[in-house]
């Protein structure tokens, strides 16, 4: 089938949430990278999709341990991960709110890239409370998502300025019918109907208080282009991405 995103980067997930970001990496993936592949011990990536990141973790001699909700979207990581590397690979597949069972305090270092702008703050919260659990002392946590500059909210942010004045809770949030989305009605279409029901575009301010809530001292934080990496109607003003490092703090 062909897909509306075809020029980009981006491959559709089998289960309607959104699409894997693949072949272009942002400097937060990248940090995980590197930490994940020089640790001795597992790191764990969640909402993963197939897996690509984890890939290039384990093909760099990393161990991890790799979750997404959609088990079909494991098999991929699975049948396409070399029979050498597959001793440093642990597939827990099930909701990274639910159904993970990792012993505490157990994991070097936690990567979740593009799960949380589907997510309410309390879901955040809930999440980010578990991996705080199953990170080791000093453990790190890389989170990557779409920002409140991403191209959707073009035409909303006076209205996400206003619920943030409001203190509301999830200022960011649009549902489908706010989405701008292809002007081509087929295209249009296909998109929607690969998107979950809620977008929570996400700010530092927001993302900064719920880790401190869960734990965690954040070492970096920031915007970031997704120019080459998202389509020309996702793209606003150079900051659409939003990137943190987060240590373990207590
Ligand atoms: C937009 S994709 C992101 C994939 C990849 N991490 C990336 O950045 O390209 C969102 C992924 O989150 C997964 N997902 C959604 N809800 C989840 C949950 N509660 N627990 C684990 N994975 C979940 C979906 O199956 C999907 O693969």
């Amino acid at each position: 089938m062909s897909d509306c995103y075809d020029s980009t980067f981006l491959i559709p997930t089998l289960n309607k949430q959104g699409w894997m970001i693949d072949k272009v990496v942002d400097e937060y993936t990248l940090e995980f990278i590197d930490y994940a592949s020089k640790n001795i011990n597992y790191s764990l990536e969640i909402a993963a999709a197939y897996g690509n990141i984890s890939l290039e973790v384990l093909k760099k001699g990393g161990k991890i341990i790799v979750n997404d909700i959609e088990p079909k979207h494991l098999d991929v990581l699975y049948s396409k991960t070399p029979d050498e590397l597959k001793a440093n690979l642990k597939i827990i597949p099930g909701s990274c709110l639910d159904d993970l069972d990792i012993d505490l305090e157990s994991i070097s270092s936690v990567y979740c890239s593009r799960l949380f702008h589907f997510f309410s703050s309390e879901e955040i919260l809930k999440t980010l409370k578990k991996m705080n659990s199953y990170l080791e002392k000093k453990g790190k946590l890389f989170i990557v998502s779409d920002s409140i500059f991403h191209g959707y909210n073009k035409h909303h942010f006076q209205n996400y300025v206003r619920k943030k004045s409001l203190k509301e809770k999830d200022p960011g949030i649009l549902r489908p019918h706010e989405y701008i989305f292809h002007a081509d009605p087929e295209m249009q279409e296909q998109m929607r109907s690969n998107m979950p029901n809620v977008f929570n575009l996400l700010d530092i301010d927001l993302m900064s208080s719920l880790l401190v809530e869960a734990g965690f001292l954040t070492e970096k934080a920031g915007y970031f282009t997704r120019r080459g990496h998202y389509p020309e109607e996702s793209l606003w003003n150079g900051q659409e991405g939003l990137g943190i490092v987060a240590v373990k703090n207590y």
